[in-house]
């Protein structure tokens, strides 16, 4: 498809009476330097559902999610959010965006109220509405009872439901997360989840999140992408994705498929896991 196909499907006004998806990513290339870190990727993402972008450590993840934030340039071809080019709207899409980075972006010595309120008063939300929109975040991460609690005392799928409620002040209508749960165990992952889950309900807000957990996206995402080398290598529901590889596949089992290779040590829950199943097999042997 030609960029001005692309540009009018999703820009014009009156054409027909559908709304832009939430995210439009046509033929998308990025390099770093001579190393090809986003090599032509297609990518829709529908208007309310949770939607993840899957893959191992250096697929190219987190420089796609920095790309549709406006974080990096489009160097090659081209991304829309709700129908604003990326390139040429950036302020437009700052404002509807909300971004939780890789790296923790929450202050140990403050409260979790004061992390949010500092985000509210970034964002220029209006002075009188600040207290109920920090007080909204908060209930709608479960850090409701923790507010007032210095959250260099919170545990850590406390400080993963802050970073969240600390984007939502802005009320944005696409959430990017950017691998929300990693280093975390897995109850503290579902915690997270469940709390993005509700806040899709409640919102109808769109969501992206990256993950090299498989198990947890399967669960909990609509629709996934499996990125690889920079590449997509499918995209669908994970039930769609299973069936296509045969009974009983899991997410695991259909990126190994469609990348001929396994996955990095990493994905299998890394050594908090290898160390359980060890002395789970010492104990039965
Ligand atoms: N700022 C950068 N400079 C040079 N190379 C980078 C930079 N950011 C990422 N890369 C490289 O691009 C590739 C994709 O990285 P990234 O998008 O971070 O992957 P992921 O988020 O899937 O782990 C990796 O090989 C990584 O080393
Ligand atoms: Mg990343």
């Amino acid at each position: 498809m030609s960029d001005a196909a692309v540009v009018g499907a999703g820009i014009a006004p009156g054409n027909g009476d559908l709304p832009p998806p939430a995210v439009v990513v046509r033929d998308l290339r990025h390099r770093f330097g001579s190393h090809v870190a986003v090599d032509g990727i297609d990518l829709t993402v529908k208007r309310g559902e949770v939607f993840g972008l899957l893959g191992p450590n250096g697929a190219g993840k987190t420089t796609t999610i920095r790309i549709l934030n406006t974080l990096l340039p489009v160097q090659e071809g081209h991304v829309e959010v709700f129908g604003h080019d990326v390139s040429r709207s950036t302020m437009a899409v700052r404002r509807l965006l909300g971004y939780v980075p890789q790296q923790l972006s929450i202050e140990a010595a403050l409260t979790g109220r004061e992390n949010v309120s500092w985000f509210a008063r970034l964002f220029d939300v209006p002075r009188r509405e600040r207290r109920s929109r920090v007080d909204d975040a908060l209930e709608t991460m479960g850090l409701g009872d923790a507010a007032d609690r210095i959250a260099g005392t919170y545990s850590g799928g406390m400080v993963r439901r802050l970073e969240p409620a600390q984007a939502l002040v802005n009320r944005p209508r696409l959430l990017v997360l950017d691998e929300p749960t990693v280093g975390l165990d897995p109850i503290a992952r579902d915690g997270v989840w469940q709390r993005v889950e509700q806040l899709r309900r409640s919102t109808g807000m769109t969501v992206i999140a990256t993950t090299h957990y498989m198990e947890e996206a399967d669960a909990l995402c609509d629709r996934v992408a499996l990125m690889h080398l920079g590449m997509l290598r499918a995209e669908g529901t994970p039930e769609q994705l299973e069936q296509e590889i045969g009974p009983d596949a899991s997410l695991e089992d259909v990126f190994r498929h469609f990348t001929g290779g396994s996955l990095d040590d990493d994905t299998k829950g890394g050594l908090r896991e290898v160390r359980s199943a060890r002395r789970t097999a010492r104990r039965l042997g």
